[in-house]
């Protein structure tokens, strides 16, 4: 049994069929795979933090979920509630609640963020939903601490980092997913945009959302308490635990992981990039969390 399984096992009733199963997923760009075979699965009410460091395949995994067509799906298969996700088109995924917090959002010039949210909503919930769009998005926009008058900008043109961010959060909050994978939602978010974006989060988890987050910050995690935590490298999951993995993560890095694996004589494709690095909280603090070794400025 994984830890995962082990961990529902006593924690809850899950059911049988978990809300998103990811079985066996090969998933190569421009050719090269870059995921050589990641199995996971999340139920609604479920939080789940991916770690993993820079080029390990976390963006790939969320890409791939999503359907976007640069990341060609070669092996393996995914369900989601039930039904086969990757025979769905993006925008199928979408309507049937999955959702997708970039780490990079782009830019749609001349689309505004209103109107984009309100085609969103009727495209997932259908022409009745339009008739409360307003009071719900006011209402979001007050927890979100956002503007009013972001509703008619175009969406992300000339937003700040940490504006876009907060939009994802606004996006998934009016289209309710069933599961959300935040993308490091977190990175680059000033102190108080970070607490703005992390109660946001804590405040839509509840029994109807799965939620995976992925993240290079302890801190995102100390907020938002995951079930499960599971490590990325080298386009394999290769350890899961619960939320006490992260925080060994964040204490001793991805070294003590890796030399336990090559101690069992896994191989792991390690991303041939210069200056990653795998070791603890001392040799890369300053790189990772400017937040702790800089005081209040981002995190
Ligand atoms: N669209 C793409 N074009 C070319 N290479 C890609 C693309 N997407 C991913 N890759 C490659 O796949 C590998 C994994 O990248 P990915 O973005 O999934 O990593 P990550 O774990 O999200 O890293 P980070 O923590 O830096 O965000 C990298 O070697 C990357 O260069
Ligand atoms: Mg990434």
């Amino acid at each position: 049994m994984t830890a995962t399984a082990e961990a529902r096992a006593r924690a809850s009733s899950a059911p049988a069929e978990p809300t998103l199963r990811v079985e066996n997923l090969r998933v190569a760009v421009d050719g090269r795979e870059i995921l050589h075979g990641v199995d996971f699965t999340i139920n609604k009410g479920e939080v789940h933090a991916i770690l993993g460091p820079n080029g390990s395949g976390k963006s790939t995994l969320a890409y791939a979920l999503m359907g976007s067509p640069r990341y060609e799906v070669t092996d393996g298969a995914v369900t989601f509630k039930g039904e086969d996700l990757l025979a769905m088109a993006t925008d199928e995924r979408a309507r049937a609640g999955l959702f997708l917090a970039f780490q990079y959002p782009t830019s749609i010039p001349g689309v505004q963020m209103g109107n984009f949210l309100r085609l969103a909503v009727k495209s997932r919930f259908g022409d009745q939903a339009v008739a409360g769009f307003r009071k719900e998005l006011d209402e979001k926009l007050r927890v979100l601490k956002m503007d009013r008058s972001y509703m008619t900008r175009y969406l992300n043109e000339g937003f700040s980092g940490g504006e876009k961010k907060k939009a994802e959060i606004l996006q998934m909050a009016m289209l309710r997913p069933e599961v959300a994978i935040m993308d490091e939602t977190d990175s680059g978010l000033d102190v108080d945009a970070f607490h703005v974006v992390a109660d946001g989060v804590n405040a839509m988890r509840g029994p109807d959302l799965g939620i995976v987050v992925i993240t290079h910050y302890n801190r995102m995690l100390e907020y938002i308490k995951p079930d499960f935590v599971h490590v990325l490298i080298g386009g394999k999951i290769v350890k899961d635990g619960g939320a006490e993995l992260a925080q060994e993560v964040d204490r001793h890095g991805y070294q003590p992981i890796l030399e336990e694996l090559r101690a069992k004589g896994v191989e792991i494709e390690l991303p041939e990039e210069a200056g990653a690095t795998y070791g603890g909280r001392e040799e890369t603090e300053e790189r990772r969390d400017p937040f702790r070794s800089h005081g209040r400025t981002a995190i």
